[in-house]
This record gives C-alpha cells, structure tokens and sequence, in this order.
C-alpha cells in the first residue's frame, strides 16, 4: 500500500503548479491539491488561461484538473486533507533590514510553517521545495514542534526537495529529471519520510536517479548547483570581452572548449547576461551564507559571479550607445525579447530590464517586441527601475515586430527566442534609419549574413572585422 495518497502544495506557481501537474499526471493514486493565498492566481489555475506560460503544461493541467488535480484557497482544510505538504512558496531576496539585498527573506516559508502548525490534526510529512538556505529545516522544525506540545496526534517530519527545472522547459525537466534530490533527518523516522516520498517520485523517476542524503546537504546543493551554472555563463561571458577585443570569437572558444568531456559544452553560451529569479538570488544567498560563517574569500569569490553579470550588462548597453555615436537621446530603437529567457513570459530579473534601463537613462525611444511578455508587465518592471513618467515618456510596446523595427537606428536582441532567426531582415534593415545596426546579445543571428544585407553588425563577444583579419597588428 503506497504511503502518500494526498498531498498539498502551499505555493501555485512556476514551481507549485507544473511540478504537482507532473505528479497528479505520473500518480493517479495521489489527490493532489495547490494552494495559494493569492485568489485571483486560483482562479487563473481554475480558468481557460493559465496564470503562466510553459510549453506542455496546459495539456497536463486540462487532463487532471478535477480528477485528482485541484487548485483551492482554502489553505486549512488542504492542510488538514494532507499526508505530505510541499511549500513552494517564493523565498526573494530580502529589501529591508539585516542581509538586505543579499539574504532571501524566509518570512513566506515561516508562515506556511506557522500554518501548518496551526491546522494539521495529525502526521504530515513537510517538503521544502522552496530554495532555502542551509539549516531552514531547522526553523520550520522548532515552530512544528511547538505545535506538538499541546496535541499528541502531532508527528511531522521535514525533507529538503529541491527543485531543479528550469523555466521554458519544466515539464520536460519535471517529466525526466537528471535527478531528483531528497534530504532528510538521520534517523529512522526520518527514513521512513524520505522513503514515503521516494516511492512519489518513484512512480516515473528510475531509482538510481533518486538522490538521497542529510537534510543539510540537500539544502546546500541547491544553491551550489545554480552558483556553478550562473558561473559557467559569467565565465564565458568574462570570456566574450576578451574576444570582442582581440579577434577571438566566442561561439568558437565555447566550442573548442566545451568539447573536452571534463568541461562540457552546456550552458557556454554568452549572453547580455544571465535572468530570471533563481540565479542571482541563489548566488547572493550563498555568498550571504559565506559571509555569515566568516568564509569571505568564499564570499568573494562567488559575488564575482554578480558582478561579471552586472558589467555584462552594462557593457553591452554601453557598447549600443558608443556604436550609435554616442548619442542615442531621441533615437528610436527597436528591442527584440524582454523575457528572460525563451519561451517563459517570465521577465523576474530578465537582463532586458537592465539594459532598457541603461538606454531609457541616455534618453532612448524604445520600441519593444516579446511574443509573450504583456504591455503592463514590460511597464511594472521598467516603472521601477526608471519611473512611471519616464516609462510613458519613453516606452513604445508593439505586437509586431517589424511596426517596432521601422524607422529604427538600431535592433537590439535580449532574448534568445527562435522565432527572432526567422524574421526578414533585408525587410527590416529597408524600413529602418541609415546606417542601420544590429545589436546581437545573443548570437543569434550570422554576422556575415547580417553584413551583407547592410546591417552595422555589434554580437557579444564577436570582434569587429578589423581584429579578425590575421597580421592586423603589423599593418600600417
Ligand atoms: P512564485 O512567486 O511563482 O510562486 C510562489 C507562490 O507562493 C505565489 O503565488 C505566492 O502567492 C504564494 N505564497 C507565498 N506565501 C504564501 C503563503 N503563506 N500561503 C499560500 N501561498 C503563499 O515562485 P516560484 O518561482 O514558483 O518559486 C518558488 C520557490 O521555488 C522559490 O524558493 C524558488 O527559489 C524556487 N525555485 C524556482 C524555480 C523557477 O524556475 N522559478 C526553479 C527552482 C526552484
Ligand atoms: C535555473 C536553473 O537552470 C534551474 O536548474 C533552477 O531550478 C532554476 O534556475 P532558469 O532560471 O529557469 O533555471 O533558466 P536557465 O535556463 O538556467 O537560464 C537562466 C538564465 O541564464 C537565462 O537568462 C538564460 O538566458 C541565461 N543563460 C543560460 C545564458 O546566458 N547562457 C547559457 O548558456 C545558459
């Protein structure tokens, strides 16, 4: 008889909702129900349109909903119906107080824990799925306990299940993990609760890709894990202003690199910068660990991986506006993807925002194109890094991206979406200002293609033509 017949997820979103999709669609003998203390984000999850965009989801959503898939504000009596919780809920980095800007704030994770401690009638197994610092298990564990005190039927064990999809291809990651880790306490009970969650996962993950190990190490690995995958993009962008400067060109170092079998050759793509919400909250959440047990050359060493991103960033805005001779004050300039990635309409910490930032600051006209992020979202995030009245001033949101390319002195590309190789470019370089530049951040595009269309071609980590040529350094 399987150990887990319901659970309960705290937390309907771009972790909660795909990850108990897969479940409910992989384990039919498990009712599973997410929770959410946001209405209207339930309502979205009961509705025809999804509150977020992932290739594969709505599918699996439309299948199980209402078999034995059910989103419900009703916190409590999730609680109560449970036999395993997953809190999925966000863990941001903290804007107030001690570890400001660094730490995550652990205040929504603590108040599911609280919650749980209020309403639970009986044993439940609770699993951090949220990304937390090492020994948040702790935590969560003294306000159980408590909880244990005033009712003898309380028995409540806490695992560490981290997540690792990645946003745009979750449920291709959820469906066939590399692996799947669990972490929980050194004894027998809590063997029993990490096997009561193997047998979940179990039900699709081959057993040999189940990981399981001290509650500690699970906590830690999730943030090594994004630290050395946020550090191969920071290292190979570091890379890409060594290549624009020299004649090297990056896609070929990435290449040539990647392909000794120790270094591999995933995740070496340069790029405007990396995005998204774990990545940098992640690292900054490590180096806060560091700093807090005293490692700071630790600490150091993983903030270089923020601050290569940073400069990556405003490198290649700077790069836009020395390009455009230096000015681009009333220029109109067309921006390709605002998401952070492809195929998200995701834009948490997206380096789109940095660099229109950059541009709104020298006064551009910016005309943005993203096949899935919306007009408010694109204003939300640039109105807080600029201001409303500079945003309205300066922001132009289009459905279709030639509108945003005409009369145009540059098109600048931040997101790596597919559909952005496919466009015509003769037509969009006949429509724009002349001369005309192509701003790649992220090398999408061929230079040489680009060039003989008439494009002023600018890719990251791609040397002008003046460089490339061998002996350049000895002719007059
Ligand atoms: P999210 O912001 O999309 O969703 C979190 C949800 O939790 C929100 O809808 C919020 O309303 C809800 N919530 C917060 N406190 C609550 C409470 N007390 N009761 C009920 N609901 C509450 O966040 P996310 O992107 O799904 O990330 C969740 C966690 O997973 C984070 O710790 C993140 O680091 C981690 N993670 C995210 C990804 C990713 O790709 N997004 C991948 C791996 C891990
Ligand atoms: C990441 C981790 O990959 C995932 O395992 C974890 O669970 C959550 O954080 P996510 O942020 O959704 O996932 O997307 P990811 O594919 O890792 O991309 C992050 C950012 O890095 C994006 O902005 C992407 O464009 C950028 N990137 C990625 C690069 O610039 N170069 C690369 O080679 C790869």
């Amino acid at each position: 008889k399987k150990v887990v017949r319901r659970i309960t997820c705290v937390g309907a979103g771009y972790v909660g909702g795909p990850t108990c999709a897969m479940i409910a669609n992989k384990c039919p003998h498990i009712t599973v129900t997410v929770v959410d203390m946001n209405q209207a984000k339930i309502d979205e999850w009961n509705s025809d349109s999804l509150p977020i965009f992932e290739p594969g989801l709505e599918e699996i959503v439309m299948k199980c909903r209402g078999t034995n898939l059910f989103f419900s504000s009703d916190v409590p009596q999730a609680i109560r119906d449970a036999d395993l919780i997953f809190i999925s809920v966000n863990t941001p980095t903290k804007m107030y107080g001690k570890g400001k800007g660094m730490a995550p704030d652990l205040k929504y994770v603590e108040s599911v824990a609280r919650s749980i401690a209020e309403h639970a009638e009986g044993p439940k197994i609770v699993v951090e799925k949220s990304t937390v610092p090492v020994k948040a298990a702790e935590s969560i564990l003294s306000i159980l306990r408590d909880a244990q005190r005033t009712n003898n039927n309380l028995t409540f064990q806490v695992l560490s299940n981290p997540e690792f999809l990645a946003e745009g291809t979750a449920m291709r990651d959820l469906s066939n993990p590399d692996r799947v880790l669990i972490g929980g306490e050194d004894s027998e009970e809590g063997a029993k609760a990490v096997a009561a969650l193997v047998e979940v996962y179990e039900s699709w993950v081959p057993r040999e890709r189940i990981i399981t190990t001290n509650t500690w190490s699970s906590e830690l690995s999730k943030l090594v894990a994004n630290a050395f995958l946020a550090q191969r993009i920071s290292s190979i962008n570091s890379v890409s202003a060594i290549c624009e400067a020299t004649g090297a060109d990056v896609s070929e170092v990435a290449h040539a690199v990647g392909f000794d079998t120790r270094i591999g050759n995933k995740f070496l793509n340069a790029s405007v910068g990396f995005g998204g919400s774990c990545f940098q909250k992640d690292v900054l959440s490590l180096v806060y660990l560091c700093e807090s047990l005293h490692l700071n050359k630790a600490a150091e060493y993983w903030h270089g991986v923020i601050e290569i991103n940073n400069w990556q960033r405003r490198r290649f805005a700077d790069k836009i506006v020395a390009e455009l001779f230096n000015t681009v004050a009333g220029k109109k300039i067309a921006v390709f993807g605002f998401a952070f990635k492809k195929n998200t309409g995701d834009t948490r910490e997206s380096s789109a925002i940095h660099v229109c930032k950059h541009l709104m600051e020298e006064q551009a006209n910016l005309h943005i194109y993203d096949p899935k992020v919306t007009e408010s979202q694109m204003r939300s995030e640039l109105a807080i890094e600029s201001s409303e009245k500079n945003v309205t001033k300066l922001v132009t949101v289009h459905s279709d991206p030639y509108e945003a390319a005409k009369d145009a002195h540059a098109v600048v590309i931040l997101t790596e979406w597919d559909e952005f190789k496919t466009y015509d470019y003769s037509r969009i370089f006949n429509s724009m200002v002349h001369p005309a530049a192509l701003f790649d951040g992220r090398l999408l595009l061929k230079k040489k293609e680009m060039e003989s269309i008439g494009f002023r071609f600018f890719g990251i980590g791609t040397a002008p033509n003046h460089l490339t040529r061998v002996g350049f350094a000895a002719t007059p």
